[in-house]
């Protein structure tokens, strides 16, 4: 079987669950790997989590969105991409069956653009892409042999049937460019870093704060659990191993109904589950198994290594001696998650002494640590957690957000360059000014750089006129005025 070996390695959404864990890992492991990280940073990330790999030269954090393909053909060509590891998604079923369209934007559309990105790039050696048992949809009950990775897929809820959706695009761009693709589907994965919407991690810290653990329906269903260190060398074996063009099922023969898992926890914590465990409405639809076939993955050399009750012990243990990991979370612990704790709700870091030595780090060490992370605004600005970026605030309704968002701050292209420091320079125009008492037609006495405009005759004067008076104000600039 031929190894491969990567050199510049793209992973997607790094900073939550799993691909934290297979980052810090293939970091750990492989110092001669570069590791760049893209993440928009959505309500369940923690830039936290990839603290083990802040130090190592050859990490990189980026923050944006997969959606944004300029920035996706920027960071192959820079950073000499070969590999992606296509992590990011929107993940939490539950949320799916409200904002759902946020499923297709950023799971379909996302893998989308970064197939495309790969196409026009052309360099890419290997794209393994992330999926989930999900996709097979629910198995039956009395099954004895799991689904294998040629099985159909019959996905059942808006959440796995944008990521059957992505797995299509993912075939295509194989089949049709050639694309060297490998596509994984896993089942669920728990260990320390995941965001606590999920069952495990809403079980401890529930159980921590002496609250009920909510169970959805009767909690007849039945999961299989791998423990995340298990799951991240799994993605270590199939971007060594992996054959192109094949999908891989990463599962484990052990199951168990969610009312056990209830019961686990609460004997973790010398809870009497009969008090604690409260059976709660169930979801739209909540499948009732997913049973998967992973002798493919076992014949690449990988195998299960962390018992059920070595992995939940371990679990909690992380989460108790880090209560405050993820901050305010009550929203996501409720039975049914709230607004706060939903897509595109943009995790805060203000609060964290890491989100800011992050920043600072971009700033002074950039060469060391590679970081890129939002840097907050400068001392005189005031304190406030949202900033707006708005297009055209000198205009009617840009004006009037303005006035809405000024409390929180606005920005504009050149707030940003003056925050960071950036020189910006604007190719202005001589249309701006028109002859006047000081500068008659035929005097020769033209307009100087710090006259102040006065033609407003047309939009386009006026538009102009308004992006110099927003530089005067915003930053530090340079005018170069064209005379047509
Ligand atoms: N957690 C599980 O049990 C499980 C099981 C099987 C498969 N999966 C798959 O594994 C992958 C990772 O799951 P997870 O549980 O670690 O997810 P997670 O929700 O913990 O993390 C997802 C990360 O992706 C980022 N992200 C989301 N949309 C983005 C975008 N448009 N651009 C950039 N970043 C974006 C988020 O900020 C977040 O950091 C997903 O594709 C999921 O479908 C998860």
């Amino acid at each position: 079987m031929a190894s491969y070996t990567p050199k510049n390695i793209l992973i997607t959404g790094a900073a939550g669950f799993i691909a934290s864990h297979v980052a810090n890992r293939l970091i750990r492991n492989h110092p001669d790997y570069k590791i760049v990280i893209l993440d928009k940073l959505d309500y369940c990330s923690n830039l936290k989590n990839l603290l083990p790999s802040r130090s190592s030269p050859n990490f990189k954090f980026v923050k944006g969105d997969i959606g944004s393909a300029d920035l996706v053909n920027y960071l192959l060509i820079a950073e000499s991409i070969d590999t992606i590891m296509h992590f990011a998604a929107q993940t939490h079923v539950d949320n799916s069956f409200g904002n759902s369209f946020e499923f297709t934007k950023n799971n379909i559309y996302g893998t989308h653009v970064l197939l495309e990105a790969c196409k026009v790039t052309g360099q890419i050696k290997r794209f393994i892409h992330v999926s989930t048992d999900e996709v097979y949809g629910e198995t039956d009950e009395d099954a004895v042999v799991g689904n294998h990775e040629a099985s159909q897929l019959l996905p059942t809820n808006p959440y796995s049937a944008t990521k059957a959706g992505a797995e299509m695009l993912v075939m295509a761009y194989g089949r049709s460019y050639g694309l060297p693709v490998i596509t994984t589907r896993g089942n669920n994965v728990y260990g320390p870093n995941q965001f606590p919407e999920k069952l495990i991690p809403k079980f401890i810290l529930l159980a921590m704060a002496g609250k009920p653990l909510p169970i959805h329906g009767d909690g007849s269903n039945v999961r299989s659990y791998l423990y995340c260190e298990d799951v991240a060398e799994a993605f270590e074996v199939i971007l060594h191993k992996g054959e192109v063009g094949h999908v891989y099922n990463i599962g484990t023969k052990k199951e168990r109904r969610v009312i056990d898992v209830a019961k686990d926890v609460c004997k973790l914590f010398s809870l009497d589950p009969e008090t604690v465990i409260k059976f709660v409405e169930n979801r739209p639809f909540n499948d009732q198994r997913y049973f998967l076939d992973d002798q493919k993955l076992t014949n690449l050399g990988w195998s299960e290594r962390t018992t059920w009750e070595e992995g939940l012990k371990k679990t909690m243990d992380w989460y108790t001696s880090n209560p405050d990991w993820w901050g305010d979370v009550s929203g996501a612990l409720l039975p049914h998650p709230r607004m706060l704790m939903m897509p595109g709700i943009e995790r805060q870091f203000e609060g964290y002494e890491d989100g800011n030595a992050a920043a600072s780090q971009a700033k002074s060490n950039s060469t060391q640590t590679q970081m890129v992370v939002p840097v907050k605004g400068n001392p005189s600005t005031p304190k406030s957690p949202l900033k707006f970026l708005i297009y055209g605030r000198t205009g009617w309704i840009g004006g009037l957000l303005k006035t809405i968002c000024e409390k929180q701050g606005t920005l504009n292209l050149a707030d940003v360059c003056r925050e960071h420091g950036l020189l910006m320079m604007n190719f202005a125009t001589g249309c701006i000014f028109e002859y006047d008492a000081a500068h008659p037609e035929g005097s020769g006495i033209g307009f100087k750089e710090e006259d102040k405009p006065n033609f407003t005759g047309s939009f386009y004067s006026k538009t102009k006129a308004m992006v110099n008076s927003i530089f005067i104000f915003s930053c530090l600039y340079m005018y170069i005025y064209l005379t047509f």
